[in-house]
């Protein structure tokens, strides 16, 4: 029996205003998109946007159901916005932002389990890392380099 330790880095910006121009504009987009939200059962807003390898910028956010298990996490209807209408057209980067109605969340909120697999296919069709960077309600902004780094021993498509 042995051990393998996987262990990762990620940054930690203090504020917006310390990311590039082009990851403010995508994080601005991501704020703007918690407007559009369709939340009314959870009150919880998630706001997103991909940006591509072409500069363009795709946007998404949740949206609920009354059958709850419908709803659609902000991440996964912001990268199938951008492979619906951008095919062959690899994505590099995702911004994700938060508002919970209920309370401040002062921590970042990280994709869950169900998005991390989606962005997991994304990285592989295209052999290439997505950025994930995170917000919620104090300053600071999360930068995660790879989704792999979230998930790890992930499922893909080599085992089937
Ligand atoms: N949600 C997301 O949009 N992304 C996540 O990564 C976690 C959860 C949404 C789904 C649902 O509309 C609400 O947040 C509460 O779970």
């Amino acid at each position: 029996m042995d051990y393998i330790e996987q262990s990762f880095r990620f940054k930690v910006y203090s504020s917006v205003d310390e990311l590039s121009l082009q990851d403010k504009e995508m994080m601005f987009m991501a704020i703007q998109q918690l407007e559009y939200a369709y939340a009314p059962y959870s009150k919880f807003h998630v706001g997103a946007a991909v940006r591509l390898e072409n500069g363009v910028l795709c946007p998404g956010s949740n949206q609920e159901n009354a059958s709850y298990p419908l709803c659609m996490c902000g991440e996964r209807v912001a990268l199938y916005n951008a492979a619906a209408n951008h095919p062959n057209v690899a994505p590099q980067a995702i911004a994700i932002t938060i508002r919970n109605q209920k309370m401040p969340i002062q921590k970042p909120v990280s994709p869950c389990g169900a998005c991390r697999q989606v962005i997991s296919e994304y990285e592989n069709i295209y052999q290439s890392p997505i950025r994930i960077l995170l917000k919620s309600d104090v300053p600071e902004v999360i930068e995660i380099s790879s989704v792999k780094d979230i998930l790890p021993l992930g499922f893909d498509g080599s085992f089937l």
